[in-house]
């Protein structure tokens, strides 16, 4: 699988990144530094943290790719992940970008590299589950070109974006 390799983000100061085992401290303290209603439209509950089991999985690039986004040296302010549980060529996407620097355009950016990521992996396509009420990730998701349509649950939507080559010239 393509490895992304770090590259700097549009906002100054800003690394976007793969997850490393290193990184346990820095994702559990931006956990702490996310509201509950953060931390509700990610996880669908308030987890408040990743579990020790869970933070395996999201390290394993056999199951998927996870990028940090990295503020301060060694702090992580954002996490993307696209992990591959929704059959062959696909990948489920989710994002979180830490309260106080949300609304700033982090998540339009990592999600931008998540989609050029899926691209280089030869993905077909992403599929994120999101609150209905979620306004935010909705509008950025379908201004990418996702597609939404409703699920069995009526308070959640599944949005799926296909990924194409980019046209040329
Ligand atoms: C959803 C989330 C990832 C978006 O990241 P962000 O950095 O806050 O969003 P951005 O600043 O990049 O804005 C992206 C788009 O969201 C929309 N948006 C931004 N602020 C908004 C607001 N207050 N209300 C509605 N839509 C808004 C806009 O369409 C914006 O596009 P634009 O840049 O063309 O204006 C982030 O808010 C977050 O982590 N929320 C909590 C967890 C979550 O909802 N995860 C998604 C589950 S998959």
């Amino acid at each position: 699988m393509a490895v992304p390799a770090e590259a700097p983000a549009p906002q100054d100061r800003i690394t976007i990144r793969p997850l490393r085992a290193s990184d346990g401290v820095a994702v559990d303290a931006m956990h702490d530094r996310c509201s509950t209603a953060s931390r509700r439209m990610r996880y669908f509950s308030a987890k408040p943290r990743l579990s020790p089991r869970v933070f395996e999985r999201f390290l394993d690039r056999s199951r998927g790719t996870t990028l940090v986004v990295e503020g301060a040296p060694g702090e992580v302010v954002a996490l993307g992940h696209m992990m591959r549980v929704a059959g062959p060529g696909a990948a489920e996407l989710a994002l979180l970008v830490e309260d106080g620097l949300q609304g700033r355009g982090l998540g339009r950016a990592l999600a931008e590299r998540m989609l050029d990521l899926g691209r280089e992996q030869g993905l077909r396509e992403l599929h994120a589950s999101v609150l209905h009420d979620n306004t935010r990730i909705r509008r950025l998701l379908t201004s990418l070109g996702g597609r939404t349509s409703r699920t069995e649950d009526p308070s959640v939507l599944e949005i799926v974006i296909e990924l194409r080559e980019p046209a040329s010239g």
